[in-house]
């Protein structure tokens, strides 16, 4: 019998105050490898809180985060998170004077083998390959604000994977974004799942969110604040708020 492989991350019993503010009480959440998410809940439900936990950005007051049944990186380990996780989040986090190129490698620029940084034709050239391994349709030379919501998502995203993770997690992605735009976005991850990216995509209750098409199904199975001990893949999951009975991650759109 082939045994199950552990989440790509898992995060157990997590409970976190913001003073007197309990942002989280016991909350959790699985996700599986070959499987991407959806993550729904109002307005100040914890999703944001519960995101922080998940990329480093933020230490729980109990409970455990754990990629690939390992422990969480150390807080200060910036690289070893870049590795597993990333978010983008609704304010995009490209800059708008910079060009494509630079935002791809922003902090990063590579060295050659004497430890020079490279060219700048070779960062374009770079950039360029990037680009085209992911699937971007951009010009890897425009500036950055003249790029479209979703064209600037997909750079985020592009530059998030060449930092080695396939796990994105995308904040409330179709805020700012028209039914059409968003269908793009929407079909950019569906091609970065079939080249093996897993995403989990928060959502406001009610609105697009989860996956589906050949993708796993979203199970609709909303859960309370507690992942189950063998959830499925694909599933929604719903963070309530205390005294809050309905909910509605059944109900959400398909997205993904
Ligand atoms: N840094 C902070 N300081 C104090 N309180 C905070 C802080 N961050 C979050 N909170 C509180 O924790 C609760 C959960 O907030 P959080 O932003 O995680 O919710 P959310 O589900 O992301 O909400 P939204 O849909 O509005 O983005 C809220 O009551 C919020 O006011
Ligand atoms: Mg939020």
């Amino acid at each position: 019998m082939t045994r199950e492989p552990p989440p790509l991350v898992e995060a157990r019993g997590i409970t976190k105050r913001y003073g007197p503010t309990v942002a989280l009480r016991d909350a959790g959440i699985a996700v599986r490898t070959g499987a991407s998410h959806g993550l729904v809940g109002r307005n100040g439900a914890g999703k944001s809180t519960l995101v922080a936990i998940l990329t480093g950005l933020e230490r729980p007051d109990a409970g455990t985060v754990a990629y690939d049944g390992e422990p969480a990186p150390a807080p200060a380990d910036r690289a070893a998170w870049d590795r597993r996780v990333a978010c983008v989040h609704q304010r995009s986090m490209v800059i708008g004077e910079l060009t494509v190129a630079e935002n791809l490698f922003l902090g990063r620029r590579p060295v050659t083998s004497r430890g020079l940084p490279v060219s700048w034709r070779r960062l374009r050239r770079e950039a360029r390959a990037l680009l085209d391994t992911w699937g971007v349709p951009v010009p890897e030379n425009a500036l950055a604000r003249v790029l479209s919501v979703e064209d600037a998502k997909m750079v985020e995203i592009a530059r998030a994977l060449s930092r080695g993770t396939r796990f994105i997690i995308l904040d409330e992605p179709t805020a700012q974004l028209d039914g059409r735009a968003a269908a793009r976005l929407f079909g950019h991850m569906r091609r970065l799942q079939d080249a093996g990216v897993r995403a989990c995509v928060i959502s406001p209750v009610g609105s697009a969110c989860g996956v589906r098409g050949h993708l796993p199904a979203v199970a609709g199975g909303a859960c309370d604040r507690k992942a189950p001990e063998r959830p499925r893949g694909g599933a929604t999951w719903a963070l309530r708020q205390r005294g809050e009975r309905a909910c509605q991650a059944s109900h959400a759109r398909p997205g993904i």
